[in-house]
C-alpha cells in the first residue's frame, strides 16, 4: 500500500487499528529476518521504512495496541531478533540431528553406505565417542572472544543464551590462538551427583524437583535470569564446530584435541577406529563403563575421521552422511495392560493405545503405550509372520513396557503364564468408533484407516489441532482446546482451516451472540484472537504444506517441496500434472533428495484436483498471502535449474553427484525432457545423450561440470 492509500489512523476504530498492526508487524518481522538472516532482502529500503512509519503511526494513535498483542513490534528491534524471553539466533551452520542405529548389522550398513557413496575401497577411519544425554550449544568465538551462545532450536534458529552460558565454568570466555571465527558445538549436561543434590536442595525447600539430569540441565540453561543458572552446576563437552574462519584440522581427531588444547572439555572416551568390529568393540567398553562414568549417556556417535571425506560426503535433510548414533537398548518394565483404547489420528489412523498400570521405566512413568495396529496385537508383522512367538495380548495381561529414550513407550512382550484364564482376545474395531465410517486397509498397509475424510469428526479435529500448530499456522490464542471448542461451536463453528479465516468476518456479521460476550471470550481476547488470525495470513509456503496435514509430509518433506518448488503457484500446477503418476512433473518431484514415492503418492492422492479436500485447501489458500521460499543456494551457477545424469561418473559416485547438484540448488531428473537445462554425460551415455540433442540441450562431460560448479 502507498502512503496516499493508507487510511488516516483518526477515522480507524480499534480492531482495525490491531488487524493492520498485526499485517505490517509480521511483514517487517519477515522483511527483518530476510534482512538480517538470509542476506536476501524482500523489499526496498523505502517500502522498509514507510511502513515502519505506519506502524509508529498506529501505535501512537493506539496506546495499547501493543500491549493487548502478545508480540514484540519491530519498532522496538534491533535486526532479527524479538526481545520476548530470549532472542533468537539464527545458525550460520545448521545445527543437525544424527541418524540412529540400534543393531550390530546397522554399523556395519553404515559404513558400507559411506563407502559406497565415496566409491572408497581403502583405509577408512572413523572416530567413537559418548553420546552425551544433555542439550546442545553452540557457542560463537570473534577473536578469541565468547560472543554468543544458542541453542539448537530447531536447528536453524535457536535461543540466544550467551548471559547463561557465561556462568558455566567448562565454557572458556577468551581462546588464544583460535580462529577468526569459531563456533564450538557441544553439549551441556549435569553430572549424577550434582543433580541429586540439586533436587535434595529442592525438594528441602518444597520446589519441584527435576525428572532426570537432562531437564536439570536444560532447565537451568534455559533461565531467563541468568543468576539463576550460575546456580546451577553445568557442564560442557565440546564434540562438534559450527562456523570456522580456518580449518581446525584435517581429521575429525585432531579437531577434538585441537578443542581441548583450545580449553574445552572433551570426552576423554573419543577413540579413532578402523571400521565397523573395532567401532562395535568400542561401543561395549563404553556401555560397560556407563554406569560408572558419573553422567548420563544413551549411545555411541562415531564419525568418519577425515574432514575432506565428511565434506564429500555431506548433508541429508537433517542428519549428516559422515556420523551415526549408535544407541543404548531401551530400558524395560512390567505392568498390567487395564484396557485398550482406539485413537483415531488426522490421517484416519486406528490407533491401539494401551492403558496401563502405572510403572516407572527408566526413571519416568508410564500410564499410556503404544500398540501399534492390529496385527501387533494378534501376534503377527504386517507379513503375517509371527512376532512374540505368536502370543497375542489380550487387556488384564501383565505386559512388558519398552522406552528408549524420548520415544513412545510400547507394549514389547507378554507373561502368558499370568493370563487369566476367562481373558479373551481383542476384537479390532472395522468401524470408525468416532464416525461409523468403514475403516478399511488398504493392501500392505498395516494400518486401518477410517474412511469418513472430512465428515470424520475426529479427523477433523486433529487437521485443525495440527493445523494451529506450532510448526503449522501456531495461531496464538487458538491451541487445541479452543479448536475442540469451535469445532463444536453452534454459533462460530470452525470445520477445516479455511473457516478460522472467516471467523472474524461472521462474528462480525452476527448482530446477536457476539463472541465477546460469550463464556471465556472478553473484548481483549477476541480482539487478540482475531488479529492473530489475521497476523497469519501471511505464511512462508513451507509451514502451509506443513499445516496441511497430509500423511507423510512432515516438516522436512515440506521444507524440501518449498525449496524445490518456490512457490505455491508452482507446487500446485506440477500436482495438477503430476496425478497421472508419471511424466516430467511426477519425476521431477519423486526426484528430490529425500522426498521419496511415497511421500510423492500421498502428496498428491490428498491433492487430486476437483475433490472436495482440494476444493477445501483452494478455499483456504485463497484467504492467505503465501510467501515464497529461497531456493537452496540460488546465487550458484546451477540454482533452479534442471539436471540430469548420465553414463559413468568417474570421479564421484551417482548419489554424491546428485546430492550436490541439489545442495547447490538444482533439480536433479531422471530423464531428458524440454525441461532439461543440461545433460552431465560420462563414457557410455546412451538415449539420454541422444534425446538432449534432438531436445537442444546442453551437454557437458563430467570435468565441466565440476568446473562450473567450483570443483
Ligand atoms: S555430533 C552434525 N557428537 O545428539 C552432528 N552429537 O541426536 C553434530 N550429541 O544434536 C552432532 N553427544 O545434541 C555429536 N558426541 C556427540 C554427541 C552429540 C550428544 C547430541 C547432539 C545432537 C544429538 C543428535
Amino acid at each position: 500500500m502507498s502512503e496516499d492509500q493508507m487510511r488516516p489512523v483518526a477515522m480507524m476504530s480499534e480492531p482495525e487499528a490491531v488487524a493492520e498492526w498485526a499485517d505490517l508487524v509480521h511483514l517487517l518481522l519477515d522483511a527483518n529476518l530476510a534482512y538480517h538472516r538470509d542476506d536476501a532482502p524482500v523489499m526496498s529500503d523505502a517500502s522498509y521504512d514507510r511502513m515502519k512509519r505506519r506502524l509508529a503511526e498506529l501505535e501512537a494513535a493506539f496506546p495499547g495496541i501493543q500491549r493487548a498483542m502478545t508480540m514484540t513490534s519491530p519498532t522496538d528491534m534491533v535486526g532479527a531478533a524479538p526481545a520476548d524471553g530470549f532472542g533468537k539466533v539464527a545458525h550460520r551452520v545448521r545445527m543437525l540431528s544424527l541418524e540412529n542405529a540400534f543393531a550390530a548389522e546397522d554399523v556395519a550398513d553404515f559404513a558400507d553406505r559411506v563407502r559406497k557413496f565415496l566409491n572408497h575401497s581403502g583405509d577408512l577411519t572413523f572416530t567413537a565417542e559418548p553420546k552425551i544425554d544433555g542439550l546442545s550449544l553452540s557457542l560463537r568465538y570473534e577473536s578469541g572472544v565468547l560472543v554468543q551462545a544458542a541453542t539448537r532450536g530447531d536447528g536453524e534458529v535457536g535461543e540466544n543464551v550467551t548471559e547463561n552460558a557465561r556462568t558455566i565454568r567448562d565454557i572458556p570466555q577468551r581462546l588464544t590462538d583460535a580462529p577468526e571465527v569459531l563456533e564450538v558445538r557441544g553439549e551441556v549436561y549435569m553430572s549424577h551427583a550434582d543433580f541429586a543434590a540439586l533436587n535434595a536442595r529442592a525438594s528441602a525447600a518444597g520446589d519441584k524437583t527435576f525428572a532426570n539430569p537432562r531437564n536439570a540441565a536444560a532447565g537451568s540453561l534455559r533461565q531467563l535470569d541468568a543468576g539463576v543458572t550460575a546456580s546451577r552446576p553445568l557442564r560442557f563437552f565440546a564434540y562438534a564446530w559450527g562456523e570456522v574462519t580456518s580449518p581446525l584440522a584435517a581429521t575429525q581427531f585432531e579437531a577434538i584435541q585441537r578443542l581441548n588444547a583450545l580449553g574445552f572439555q572433551t570426552n576423554p572416551l573419543t577413540i579413532l577406529c578402523d571400521g565397523p568390529d573395532s567401532l562395535l568393540a568400542h561401543y561395549n567398553r563404553i556401555e560397560s563403563q556407563r554406569a560408572t562414568l558419573g553422567y548420563d549417556i544413551d549411545g555411541v556417535v562415531y564419525k568418519v575421521n577425515h574432514l575432506g571425506l565428511q565434506a564429500r560426503l555431506g548433508f541429508r535433510s537433517t542428519t549428516p552422511r559422515w556420523a551415526i548414533a549408535h544407541k543404548f537398548p531401551a530400558e524395560l518394565a512390567w505392568t498390567t495392560l487395564l484396557g485398550i483404547d482406539i485413537q483415531v489420528g488426522r490421517t484416519g489412523a486406528l490407533s491401539p493405545v494401551a492403558r496401563l498400570q502405572p510403572v516407572t521405566v527408566g526413571g519416568v512413568v508410564v500410564s499410556n503405550a503404544t500398540l501399534h495396529n492390529e496385527d501387533y496385537i494378534a501376534g503377527r508383522d504386517s507379513k503375517g509372520a509371527e512376532i512374540r512367538g505368536g502370543k497375542d495380548i489380550r487387556v488384564g495381561d501383565w505386559v512388558q513396557i519398552y522406552r528408549a529414550g524420548d520415544v513412545i513407550p510400547k507394549v514389547a512382550d507378554v507373561d502368558l503364564s499370568r493370563r487369566k484364564i476367562d481373558a479373551q482376545p481383542f476384537v479390532f474395531p472395522t468401524e470408525c468408533p468416532e464416525c461409523g465410517s468403514p475403516a478399511h486397509r488398504e493392501e500392505g498397509d498395516s494400518v486401518r484407516r477410517c474412511t469418513g475424510g472430512l465428515i470424520c469428526p475426529a479427523q477433523a479435529v486433529e487437521r485443525l489441532k495440527h493445523f494451529v500448530s506450532r510448526g503449522a499456522f501456531d495461531i496464538e490464542g487458538l491451541g487445541a482446546k479452543q479448536v475442540e471448542m469451535f469445532f463444536n461451536d453452534e454459533i462460530l463453528p470452525v470445520k477445516t482451516p479455511a473457516d478460522i479465516f472467516t471467523l472474524a468476518a461472521r462474528d462480525a456479521a452476527n448482530p446477536l451472540q457476539k463472541l465477546k460476550n460469550r463464556d471465556g471470550f472478553g473484548e481483549t481476547s477476541v480482539a487478540k484472537l482475531f488479529a492473530a488470525v489475521e497476523a497469519r495470513r501471511t505464511i512462508p509456503l513451507d509451514r502451509l504444506i506443513f499445516a496441511l496435514g497430509i500423511r507423510h509430509i512432515g516438516e522436512t518433506s515440506s521444507s524440501l517441496l518449498a525449496r524445490h518448488y518456490g512457490t505455491w503457484e508452482n507446487l500446485i500446477q506440477a500436482i495438477d500434472f503430476a496425478c497421472t503418476f508419471t511424466g516430467p512433473d511426477w519425476e521431477s518431484l519423486t526426484g528430490i533428495d529425500g522426498m521419496g514415492e511415497v511421500s510423492a503418492r500421498a502428496l498428491v492422492d490428498a491433492l487430486i484436483p476437483a475433490t472436495a479436500e482440494r476444493g477445501e485447501v483452494d478455499r483456504l489458500v485463497g484467504f492467505l498471502t503465501v510467501l515464497p521460499v529461497k531456493a537452496a543456494e540460488t546465487d550458484s551457477p546451477v540454482a533452479g535449474k534442471t539436471v540430469v545424469f548420465t553414463g559413468t561418473l568417474e570421479k564421484m559416485t551417482r548419489a554424491e553427484a546428485k546430492a550436490r547438484a541439489e545442495s547447490l540448488g538444482a533439480k536433479v531428473a531422471g530423464s531428458v525432457s524440454a525441461k532439461t537445462d543440461l545433460l552431465i554425460a560420462g563414457p557410455g551415455a546412451g538415449s539420454k545423450a541422444k534425446d538432449a540433442e534432438r531436445l537442444g540441450v546442453e551437454v557437458i562431460d563430467e570435468d565441466a561440470w565440476l568446473r562450473l560448479i567450483g570443483g
